[in-house]
């Protein structure tokens, strides 16, 4: 596990205007194309409520996803597949609240945007008019041009998300995408596919890293990586994974910065032994 930030040298922020950056307004769509512009590099952690999301915007992470990650990884379910329209927009809601200054993605949920264009303005104009989201984010790359440009077109901004799309894990598992000749043409016709709609970034899960670097080169929109190597304009980690708290198995692209579920475990049990053993609560604690 990788030591606390304490002890380790801090990253020169100074001329990164996303991350470490001085303003205080909420950062925009246009703020992540000047960074591809400038060759910045930016991190972005997935959030589900408002008190996680705002040690994370007082840390200066300046995107948020509400990813449906939140499906495995915060309301319980196995995969990303059952998370609801009206759980995504829940969620999304609490993170706009819980901060200030970073651009917050809604991901749309499966069943959402895949009968088409109508039906994805429909379910964007939702995360944004009631949830507030400043962007949207959406799997698929040539099969999704027609939602990602009309939601474009409506004024609404699009992370697309390609390569690995787990919304679609019944069908192509949890496999490396783009392996092979054919695979990476498939997968660099999706990044231009993406891009050509209008799309401002895209995601690109778990594709071999040398794929990911060239994607990044070939377009002119920010690629945020997740097991896809180093090269990526940015980085996105699930947040839970990378504090510990998730248990199991971690996938390889993983990197670990805390232990979370050790601490609130030896915590609930120093509560728990506290009680039963009498020693909580003290005077200090009492009111009389
Ligand atoms: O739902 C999610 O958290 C995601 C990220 C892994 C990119 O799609």
């Amino acid at each position: 596990m990788t030591q606390p930030s304490a002890a380790r040298k801090p990253a020169d922020s100074s001329s990164n205007a996303l991350y470490g950056g001085k303003g205080t307004r909420r950062i925009t769509v246009r703020d992540i194309t000047v960074a591809k512009e400038r060759g910045e590099k930016w991190p972005m952690l997935t959030a589900y409520d408002a008190m996680t999301a705002s040690v994370f915007d007082e840390a200066g992470i300046p995107v948020m996803l509400v990813g449906d990650s939140a499906g495995n990884c915060h309301l319980g379910y196995e995969t990303t597949v059952p998370v609801t329209l009206d759980e995504m927009t829940m969620l999304s809601a609490a993170v706009v609240r819980g901060t200030s200054r970073a651009l917050i993605v809604g991901d749309l949920p499966f069943g959402s945007y895949q009968e088409g264009p109508v039906q994805a303005l429909r379910s964007a104009t939702r995360l944004v008019k009631e949830a507030g989201v400043g962007a949207v984010k959406l799997e698929g790359g040539e099969r999704s041009h027609g939602q990602i440009r009309l939601l474009v077109e409506s004024g609404i901004p699009v992370m697309a998300h390609i390569g690995l799309t787990p919304q679609s894990v019944n069908a192509m598992g949890y496999r490396v995408q783009g392996r092979g000749e054919e695979a990476a043409q498939q997968l660099l016709r999706d990044a231009k596919a993406v891009q050509d709609a209008g799309a401002f970034a895209v995601v690109l899960e778990l594709v071999p890293a040398e794929l990911a670097a060239e994607v990044t080169r070939v377009l002119h929109i920010p690629t945020v990586g997740i097991g896809a190597g180093p090269e990526t304009d940015a980085q996105v980690l699930v947040w839970t994974d990378m504090l510990g708290l998730t248990g199991g198995k971690m996938p390889r692209f993983v990197k670990q910065y805390a232990d979370l579920r050790r601490v609130m475990g030896d915590a609930a049990k120093a509560f728990a032994d506290d009680v039963v053993g009498g020693t909580f609560p003290q005077e200090e604690h009492s009111v009389h």
